[in-house]
């Protein structure tokens, strides 16, 4: 067995896990361990991310972290063959809290580190689940930064059918959760109040619904639940289930809807949906409906696994080694891309 050990800094949470996988066989890589401190009580006071108090935590957690999964898997430093982590994208300073510790590590131990594409990383994320995808499949990838579809025909091909044009699906849920009074990070708050809520109480915009290709727009919802909120003034407290249950309403039958018309416009008879977003329980309900329908298998993350791990990490890293498509690095210099395309990183990922 070869062990990754995987770093995800990217933004507000530190993860930290273990992945195994075999050179002399196809078997999927398996997960030892991981270890993962949320930050987000730490940014609840001023509603969202702050960059800096980010990096800084990110730097009192990951050794911790580190030993943690070692002893939780039962292995030593030394038992580590290569060490990932994310290179991009997210918070520069963030990034390079767990840039540098791979690197450092990587240096110590004399093992290659490897630069791993964090969205890669949430795309491949429902392979450490009991029920794992297999190629060719459609990807819809919803996180707070990102919301695309994707034709995915093999390890690092991937291509894009269609992104948002503005805000992401992640973005669309906290920050309408925001203008409702709901805590950061908006997309759980949100969701769990519309349980308690009338979907259709409020006829909220779908935008780019009908516009034929597979690009998403969800700027003009935020734009829209804005002026609800201000319609409604005192009435917001007592309407604000509804409202919350409309606004998850109109994300989800727009997600909904591109994904089936990517899934057609393509043949492809799998469906693997990843990012944190994909924890939420309306989406997995009308996506698992409309597939089995369709007699279309659909795959999720494991529920835990969908926002942001190391477990995701290590995974992307030992795919990529067992199938022999990691540009590893034996120099110890890095560097971290705050901005990075996900279709630039296809292939072998250049360093
Ligand atoms: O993938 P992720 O952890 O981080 C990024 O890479 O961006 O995704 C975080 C996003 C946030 O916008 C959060 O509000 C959203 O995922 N999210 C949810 C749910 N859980 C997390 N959105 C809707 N419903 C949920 N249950
Ligand atoms: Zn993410």
């Amino acid at each position: 067995m070869k062990w990754v050990l995987g770093i995800e800094s990217s933004c507000d949470e530190t993860g930290v896990a273990l992945v195994g996988y075999r050179s002399d066989a196809p078997d999927i890589p398996k997960l030892a361990a991981h270890a993962l401190h949320s930050q987000i009580d730490m940014h609840q006071a001023y509603g969202g991310v702050v960059p800096e108090l980010a990096s800084r935590d990110h730097i009192r957690r990951v050794l911790p972290l580190t030993q943690q999964v070692l002893s939780d898997a039962g292995l030593r430093k030394s038992d580590i063959d290569c060490v990932a982590y994310t290179r991009g994208p997210g918070l520069a300073g963030a990034l390079l809290v767990g840039a540098g510790l791979a690197c450092a590590l990587g240096a110590a131990l004399q093992r290659p580190v490897l630069g791993i594409h964090h969205l890669e990383g949430h795309l491949l994320s429902p392979f450490l689940s009991s029920d794992p995808p297999e190629f060719p499949f459609v990807a819809l990838l919803v996180s707070g930064g990102h919301t695309q579809l994707m034709a995915v025909e093999a390890l690092g091909q991937y291509r894009i059918l269609g992104e948002t044009i503005d805000d992401a699906a992640g973005e669309a849920f906290d920050k309408s959760a925001k203008l409702m009074g709901l805590p950061y990070p908006g997309g759980p708050a949100l969701s769990k109040l519309a349980e308690l809520g009338d979907p259709q109480a409020f006829r909220l915009p779908r935008p780019l619904l009908h516009s034929g290709d597979l690009d998403f727009s969800f700027a003009g919802l935020k734009t829209a639940v804005l002026t609800q909120t201000r319609k409604l003034g005192a009435e917001l407290q007592a309407r604000k289930a509804d409202l919350a249950a409309s606004t998850q309403a109109a994300i989800v039958e727009v997600l909904l809807k591109k994904t089936l018309s990517a899934l057609e416009q393509t043949g492809a008879m799998r469906l693997v949906v990843a990012g944190g977003v994909g924890a939420n329980q309306a989406l997995r309900e009308a996506l698992t409906q409309a597939c089995q329908h369709r007699r279309i298998r659909v795959h999720f993350p494991e529920l835990h696994l969908c926002t942001d791990n190391g477990a995701m990490i290590a995974m992307a890293a030992a795919m990529r080694l067992q199938a022999q498509m990691a540009a590893t690095r034996t120099d110890y210099g890095f560097d971290v891309l705050a901005r990075w395309p996900l279709d630039e990183a296809a292939g072998a990922i250049p360093i």
